[in-house]
């Protein structure tokens, strides 16, 4: 359908030139502030990156609804194209200096995920897809890793800005894989660790309490690179992200079975 590939075009176009804000502006001193706990920050990158996303969005697709990390989109309901945006996934690691965030844009058409671009603006890498298409890094195609066992496995996993409080802390799940896989990482950036899925660099990802714009993107990478996406039960990830797996297909059960413990 042209009007798929001319949104993916658009998603593209504007992740490269968020990405450009993120680059330009990396450690120079940009103003950080907290949101809903000590640990949750925003930037002014945060900001203007979805400034430039969500002010292009209106002047070249008006009709469509946005759903923007810090709250600048408008949800339209009734309209066939959704976009599901992150402006910059990593903002603790953009805040520190620590070289790995993103921008995620994740397309709906009719509710049903459509396309995927998440961009690496540090070292160039553009990650796409569209249902049914592939997955593609740089324009080469994605496949996830073959390895079947979780004991020779790199995983990933995050934390939640609610982890001081709440005790669904996945510190139980983080202490098991540690036992289990041949390794894990904790790299702050969800976006990133769903696509490094996608591209065989970790063999499996985790993380409980996401939100939508985290893995609008990432859930179709993965998918399109032949990877599987999940709930802790098995079943479809619900699309807020709050209880999320996502691997190689091949660990999946493994997974499953130690996050049920
Ligand atoms: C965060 C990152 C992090 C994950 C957190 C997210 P943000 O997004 O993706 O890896 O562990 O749960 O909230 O705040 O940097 O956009
Ligand atoms: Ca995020
Ligand atoms: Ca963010």
């Amino acid at each position: 359908m042209n009007e798929t590939r001319d949104v993916l075009a658009l998603a593209e176009r504007l992740a490269r030139a968020a990405g450009a804000i993120q680059r330009e502006r990396y450690e120079t001193g940009v103003r950080i502030r907290t949101k809903s706990a000590p640990i949750d920050l925003v930037t002014e990158v945060d900001h203007a990156c979805e400034a430039l996303i969500v002010e292009s969005l209106a002047t070249q697709r008006p009709g469509d609804a946005v759903l923007a990390e810090e709250g600048s989109g408008e949800d339209r309901p009734g309209a066939a194209w959704r976009w599901i945006i992150d402006p910059l996934d990593g903002t603790t690691n953009y805040a520190h200096g620590y070289p790995r965030f993103c921008v995620s844009i994740g397309v709906e058409h009719e509710g049903v995920r459509e396309i995927g671009v998440v961009y690496d603006p540090l070292l160039d890498e553009l990650y796409t897809a569209t249902r049914g298409a592939g997955a593609f890094l740089n324009g080469r195609r994605l496949r996830v890793s073959q390895e079947d066992d979780l004991g020779r496995a790199l995983v990933a996993t995050g934390f939640a800005y609610d982890v001081r409080h709440n005790p669904d802390d996945n510190l139980d799940h983080f202490a098991s894989f540690v036992k289990n896989a041949r390794a894990v990482r904790r790299d702050g950036s969800a976006a990133l660790d769903l696509c490094y899925v996608a591209a065989g660099r970790f063999d499996g990802f985790w993380e409980l309490q996401l939100h939508p714009w985290d893995v609008a993107a990432g859930f179709l990478i993965v998918e399109e690179a032949g990877g599987r996406v999940s709930d802790r039960s098995g079943g479809p990830p619900p699309p807020s992200g709050r209880d999320t797996v996502a691997s190689n297909g091949k660990i999946h059960s493994a997974m499953l079975a130690l996050l049920r413990g």
